[in-house]
């Protein structure tokens, strides 16, 4: 079978392998610091280098490869192959990300959003294996999309398609500040980052004791999403509000996303699942609780299945669909 590399890069780290036909990765991942304020250069130097170093990981040289996927997140200009002007990427701008790699690796390179990849690795082979459409949120430091419709991605025009984390969901006189500039973007309630903002505001508007004020005062004001999590799943009362609202708002894009795009299946992947089944029933009922009555009755709801492998994976799967003529 044909190899593809797969690379994912994120504001912290980037991962890389080698992935066949089957969607499975040839080794574990390359992990490497992304440091993006080393500046631009550096950084592409080390996409090049994660590159050689997943390649020989799977044993194989470069002639073995047919095309190489790579993916980060926006703002981006996806049909240009150019990373633009992220806020998690500071301070890169305008990196002509695609052009670089081929001209490094004479390989053809494919260039994604960084959640449209996910999207695109967990229909291939994770949760959303056995779906025809696919909607993808994930959760992490920022609210990522992807939507996925018979083995498509949509990103649109402006490589907006499937920026689902910076949908509406609050009017933006009285909405919460987004890292894009807008306000009441999903991301701004959503996000792991956002998550811990809204516990710190809830606990000050609170009067009652609580394990997240005793937390929070113990422990140096450091707060992380997974603590307010871990403190709701152990009944914490002001914990579990703000899960609550986690899910209320995650259940509002859902339904949004079932006017626009009816999937078969709405998946939420990224580091703030990991809390696991209880969560994911809390946005499955307001779904069912909120959801337009008749698409919600047979939506499926369920959690990502490659964890941060996705990303990689999907990316390296959409260089496979360009080489068959799909991207
Ligand atoms: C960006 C998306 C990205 C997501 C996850 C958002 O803030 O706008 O492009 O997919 O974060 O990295
Ligand atoms: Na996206
Ligand atoms: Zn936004």
């Amino acid at each position: 079978g044909q190899q593809y590399v797969g690379l994912d890069v994120g504001g912290t780290t980037m991962k890389a392998a080698v992935v066949g036909d089957d969607g499975s990765p040839r080794s574990k991942p390359v992990v490497m610091d992304t440091n993006p304020e080393r500046g631009q250069d550096a950084g592409l130097e080390t996409m090049c280098e994660a590159i050689r170093r997943a390649v020989a990981a799977a044993g194989l040289t470069l002639p073995d490869v047919t095309a190489i996927g790579v993916a980060t997140p926006g703002l981006m200009d996806i049909k240009a192959g150019l990373i633009l002007d992220p806020p998690n990427l500071k301070p890169w701008k305008n990196v002509p990300v695609r052009d670089h790699i081929q001209g490094v690796f004479r390989i053809p390179t494919i260039y994604q959003n960084d959640a449209n990849a996910a999207a695109y690795g967990e229909f291939w082979v994770g949760s959303g294996q056995e779906a025809r459409s696919m909607v993808l949120f994930t959760l992490g430091t920022g609210v990522g999309g992807g939507i996925i419709i018979d083995d498509v991605i949509l990103s649109g025009e402006h490589s907006h398609g499937g920026e689902l984390g910076h949908m509406r969901i609050e009017m933006p006189d009285r909405g919460r500040l987004c890292g894009c500039g807008a306000r009441g973007c999903l991301e701004a309630y959503a996000s792991a980052t956002n998550v811990v903002r809204r516990a710190r505001e809830d606990m000050a508007a609170y009067r009652g004791a609580t394990k997240l004020r005793d937390y929070y005062t113990a422990n140096d004001d450091v707060l992380t999403a997974k603590v307010v999590f871990d403190l709701a799943h152990a009944g914490d009362e002001l914990a579990t509000q703000v899960v609550d609202d986690t899910a209320f708002y995650l259940a509002l894009g859902a339904t949004a996303l079932t006017a626009v795009v009816d999937p078969e299946m709405v998946v939420f992947g990224g580091g703030m699942v990991a809390a696991g089944e209880w969560f994911r029933a809390k946005i499955d009922a307001q779904v069912r609780r909120f959801g337009l009555p008749f698409p919600t009755k047979s939506l499926k709801v369920a959690f990502a299945s490659l964890g941060s492998d996705a990303g990689f994976i999907g990316a390296a799967g959409w260089a496979r669909a360009a080489t068959r003529g799909k991207a």
